[in-house]
C-alpha cells in the first residue's frame, strides 16, 4: 500500500499493568471528510485538534496538489482553498488511502468535474464503491469508468432524494458534499449515523449549509450560503479511545481517558464491563479498572453505528485472549477482518475463524512472537496483544498504523507500557 517504503518495527516487552491518564487523540474518520469538505467553496479554515497521521498527511497533500495553500502546525491546520486549480487527483495519490474517494463529492460540486483512480486503503474485502457512485448520479452526475479511473462531470448538480440501500458511511459523506454544489434541497434515506457524519454536518453548517438531521438515518441539506473564513475543531476519536480502553483491559489496569464522549463506545463498554471491567463514565472522560482475570463475552456482533463498531472488533479481540471461557465475535460489515486472528495465533492465543465468526477459547498465557501487521486496527490488536504478553513481541508494520494512530508508542508508554518504535 505504501510502495514497501515505511517499516515500522514495534518492539514490546509485555506483561505490565497499564496506569495512569491520557488525553484521546482528533478524529481520523471526522477529519478526512472534512478536509475534502474544505474545498467545496473558495474558503480560509483553520482547523484545530487535526490528529498527526499518515493519512491525514495524504489529504493534505491531496488539497495541495489541488491547488490550495495548507499549512500546518501541530494539531492545527490552515487551509487556503481560494487558490484551488485542479480538479484531478493522480493515483500515486489516491492510492494512499482510500478515503481520498470523498473528494470527488466535494471537487464536483465545486468544479463540476472531478477525475481520480480507485481509491486505496485497508485490504478488508472487497470495499465497492457503488453506493457512492448510484448516490452521485442520482444528483445528476455522468460518471465513466475505465482503467481504474473515475471521470465525473456534471453541468449542473440538482437536489433529490437519495436512498442509500446501505448506511455506507463514506456514501453518506460524499452524497452531503456533492449534494452542497446542487440547486434546491436534498434529502438522504438510509443514512449512516455514524459520528462522523455529525461531525461532518456540523463543519458544513459552520461552512454555511442547512442540515438536519445529521447522525439520524434521515439527513435534509435545504440550502448552502457559502462562508469565507471559520475555525472548527475536530472531535475526539472514538476508536482511538477504544483502543486504550481495549489495551488496559487485556493487560489490567487502571486508566482515565480524556477529552472523548464515551457514549460514541458505549457498544465497546458494554462489552468490556461484561468482560469485567469497572468502568465509570464522565462527561468528556472515562475511568477504565481491570483488576481480575477477565470473562469471556459474546457474541459480539458488529453492525453500523450505534452498534458494535468493526473498527473496534480486532481490538477487542486481543483484549479477550486470555478471558475465561469461549468469547464469540461476528464480522457483518467487511468480509476479511480477522486478518489479525493468525498472527495474535502465534502469541499463544487460540482463536477459529469459521466464516464470518470467530471464537476465542481463552488462554492462561500468551508469550512473545514476531508478528506482522495486517492492516491498520489488526496491527493495533497485535499491540495491545502484545502489552499482554509475556516477554518480547515484535510487530513488523508496513506503516499502517501510523494511518491512524498519533504517537502510539509514546501514549502507551504514558500508561506504563514497555515499547519501543524503531523506523
Ligand atoms: C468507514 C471508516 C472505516 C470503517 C467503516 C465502517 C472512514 C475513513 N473509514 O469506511 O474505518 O471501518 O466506515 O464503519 O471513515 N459498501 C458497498 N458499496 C459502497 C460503499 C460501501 O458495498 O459503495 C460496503 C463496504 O464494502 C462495507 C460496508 O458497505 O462492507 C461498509 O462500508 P462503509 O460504511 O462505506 O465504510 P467506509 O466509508 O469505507
Amino acid at each position: 500500500m505504501h510502495g514497501g517504503l515505511i517499516m515500522d518495527i514495534w518492539h514490546i516487552r509485555g506483561g505490565r499493568r497499564l496506569e495512569g491518564n491520557l488525553r484521546v487523540q482528533g478524529s481520523k474518520n471526522a477529519s478526512l471528510p472534512i478536509l475534502a469538505a474544505s474545498v467545496l467553496c473558495p474558503l480560509r479554515c483553520e482547523l484545530l485538534n487535526v490528529p498527526r497521521l499518515s493519512d491525514t498527511d495524504a489529504a493534505l497533500r491531496i488539497l495541495e496538489h489541488l491547488g490550495c495553500t495548507v499549512a500546518r502546525d501541530r494539531d492545527r491546520v490552515y487551509i487556503d482553498s481560494t487558490t484551488l486549480s485542479c480538479s484531478a487527483v493522480p493515483h500515486s495519490l489516491m492510492a494512499e488511502m482510500r478515503s481520498s474517494v470523498i473528494f470527488m463529492g466535494a471537487l464536483l460540486a465545486r468544479c463540476g468535474e472531478a477525475r481520480l483512480s480507485l481509491p486505496g486503503g485497508c485490504q478488508l474485502g472487497k470495499r465497492p464503491i457503488d453506493l457512492h457512485l448510484a448516490a452521485l448520479r442520482k444528483l445528476g452526475a455522468d460518471i465513466e469508468e475505465d482503467d481504474n479511473e473515475l471521470h465525473c462531470r456534471a453541468r449542473r448538480l440538482q437536489g433529490t432524494e437519495i436512498a442509500l440501500p446501505f448506511p455506507s458511511v463514506g456514501a453518506t459523506e460524499n452524497a452531503l458534499l456533492a449534494a452542497c454544489g446542487a440547486r434546491g434541497e436534498t434529502l438522504i434515506r438510509g443514512a449512516a449515523r455514524e459520528p462522523e457524519i455529525a461531525a461532518l454536518a456540523d463543519f458544513l453548517r459552520a461552512m454555511g449549509a442547512e442540515i438536519r438531521g445529521a447522525g439520524s438515518d434521515t439527513i435534509r441539506l435545504t440550502a448552502f450560503h457559502p462562508k469565507r473564513d471559520l475555525c472548527f475543531r475536530i472531535p475526539s476519536d472514538r476508536i482511538a479511545a477504544a483502543t486504550f480502553a481495549c489495551a488496559a483491559a487485556g493487560c489490567g489496569g487502571d486508566v482515565t481517558l480524556c477529552g472523548l464522549d464515551p457514549i460514541q463506545i458505549s457498544a465497546v463498554l458494554h462489552f468490556l464491563n461484561a468482560a469485567g471491567c469497572d468502568i465509570i463514565t464522565f462527561n468528556h472522560a472515562l475511568r477504565l479498572r481491570a483488576d481480575r482475570r477477565l470473562r469471556a463475552v459474546g457474541p459480539v456482533v458488529t453492525a453500523p453505528y450505534p452498534g458494535f463498531p468493526t473498527d473496534a472488533q480486532p481490538l477487542l479481540m486481543a483484549a479477550l485472549l486470555r478471558a475465561e471461557g469461549r468469547s464469540l465475535i461476528r464480522e457483518t460489515i467487511f468480509e476479511q477482518r480477522f486478518r489479525q486472528a493468525p498472527e495474535l495465533c502465534r502469541l499463544g492465543a487460540q482463536i477459529r475463524v469459521k466464516g464470518q465468526t470467530a471464537e476465542i477459547l481463552g488462554v492462561r498465557e500468551l508469550h512473545g512472537a514476531a508478528l506482522h501487521a495486517t492492516d491498520l486496527r489488526g496491527g493495533a490488536a497485535m499491540i495491545l496483544a502484545g502489552l499482554a504478553a509475556g516477554g518480547e513481541t515484535v510487530v513488523l508494520d508496513e506503516g499502517h498504523v501510523r494511518r491512524g494512530y498519533e504517537d502510539f508508542d509514546r501514549s502507551l508508554e504514558s500508561l506504563g507500557a514497555e515499547i519501543i518504535l524503531e523506523n
